[in-house]
């Protein structure tokens, strides 16, 4: 009997510790199911939208821009009563376009990923003709910078900025590199343009961090090319496109009334066409300096011929001044063009030495090419 009690009791006593097995893995798989389930729900999930917050309204609600510059007036998720504001970037729900959660603070927005910045090393020598010009820039960019003493002392504020202005190839980039290597500044050089073609959305965003950065780098020259293409004027703002190019003007107009004439920051923009621009750009206090930079006269093509042949053996034909009658109307970046196409034909003969025939084979060529280009703008409209 004694031997029965115990096979009785034994198999009681392991399926009891069975069952606590299997309650256990019961549970753990039930917590594994469930984690599982709450995994492919996030899957379901649709995405959520990233937006801006433009504006917070009474009860709720706010007005936020989606990526692609469309606005809307939308709820707000009562979690985040009251802790919405302009500017703060939000995750919306994507169909009511409710806003359900509020991202952290960006890290430093790395405007030097978007724009050029560089020390430039040209120097005033490197640029022919233009004497006058850059005397100009020494007045309203140099001088500022190394001796703003002086202004105060005379009591005038110095122009915050200088347009440059004039065709394409006249050396507009090259003298505001001149002006950052003589006052060895930072320059930092945004294309009107790429502003409002690459960042759709962020362009006065990146217009608000240039001219940050432009403090912290200071010395500074923020030099703004085809200023055109974000300052012309315009006769109706319908698309979102053109309120986008509007709002990045907007900015830097309030950039531009916001800094200090005496400051170590300075405005350096060109264009091509002076005929479109705002006036809002050229009133007193901005760009007041409007300097037209010309094609070269004679002795400038001579200036310019002798400092693009500098590193050049001219043979003993060359006479630089009689080639530069040939070369009248050219643009300084055409006569570099000359040198350039000169110094192939000697290299196409295994010379070393330039003669008088390769470069008025070289300035036929490049005439030629220039008429070539216009014609083909011409038929472009
Ligand atoms: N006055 C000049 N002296 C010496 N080189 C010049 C001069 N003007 C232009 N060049 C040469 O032509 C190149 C192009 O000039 P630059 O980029 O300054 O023209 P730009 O006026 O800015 O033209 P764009 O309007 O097309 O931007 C220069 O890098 C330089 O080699
Ligand atoms: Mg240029």
């Amino acid at each position: 009997m004694e031997s029965n009690d115990i096979t009785v009791e034994s198999p009681t006593y392991v399926h009891e510790v069975e069952e606590t097995d299997y309650r256990e893995e019961n549970i753990l798989l039930k917590i594994k199911l469930a984690e599982m389930r709450n995994e492919l729900m996030r899957y379901k999930i649709p995405p959520l939208l990233v937006a801006e917050v433009i504006d917070t309204y009474p009860q709720n609600r706010c007005m936020v821009r989606l990526k692609n510059g469309n606005e809307f007036y939308v709820n707000v998720d009562a979690s985040l009563d009251k802790k919405l504001k302009s500017a703060d970037e939000v995750l919306v729900e994507q169909k009511s376009l409710t806003v359900i959660q509020k991202l952290g603070k960006k890290k430093h927005f790395d405007v030097s990923k978007y724009v050029i910045v560089e020390k430039p090393n040209i120097k005033w020598s490197q640029i022919g003709g233009l004497k006058k010009e850059i005397e100009e820039l020494k007045e309203v960019i140099e001088l500022p910078l190394q001796k703003p003493e002086l202004f105060k002392k005379i009591g005038i504020e110095p122009p915050k900025g200088i347009l440059l202005y004039g065709h394409p190839g006249t050396g507009k980039t090259l003298l505001a590199k001149a002006a950052a290597t003589s006052t060895n500044a930072t320059f930092i050089e945004i294309v009107g343009s790429e502003l409002v073609q690459k960042f759709i959305g962020q362009g006065a965003k990146l217009v608000k961090s240039i001219f940050e950065m432009a403090r912290e780098k200071a010395p500074a020259i923020i030099f703004i090319d085809e200023i055109d293409s974000i300052a012309a004027t315009r006769m109706d703002v319908g698309t979102s496109g053109e309120r986008e190019v509007q709002r990045t003007f907007m900015q830097l107009l309030a950039e531009i009334d916001g800094f200090e004439p005496l400051g170590n920051v300075k405005l350096i923009a060109a264009t091509n066409r002076i005929d479109i621009l705002d006036t809002a750009i050229t009133r007193p206090g901005r760009f007041d300096r409007l300097v037209f930079i010309p094609t070269p006269d004679h002795k400038g093509i001579v200036d310019i011929l002798k400092i693009h042949t500098k590193n050049m053996k001219l043979a003993e034909d060359v006479n630089l001044d009689k080639i530069s009658k040939k070369m009248k109307g050219m643009s300084g970046a055409e006569i570099r063009a000359v040198c350039i196409e000169t110094g192939y034909f000697a290299i196409r003969e295994d010379r070393f030495i330039v003669t008088d025939k390769d470069f008025n084979k070289a300035v036929a060529k490049i005439a030629v090419e220039e008429i070539e280009r216009k014609k083909d703008l011409s038929y472009m409209g």
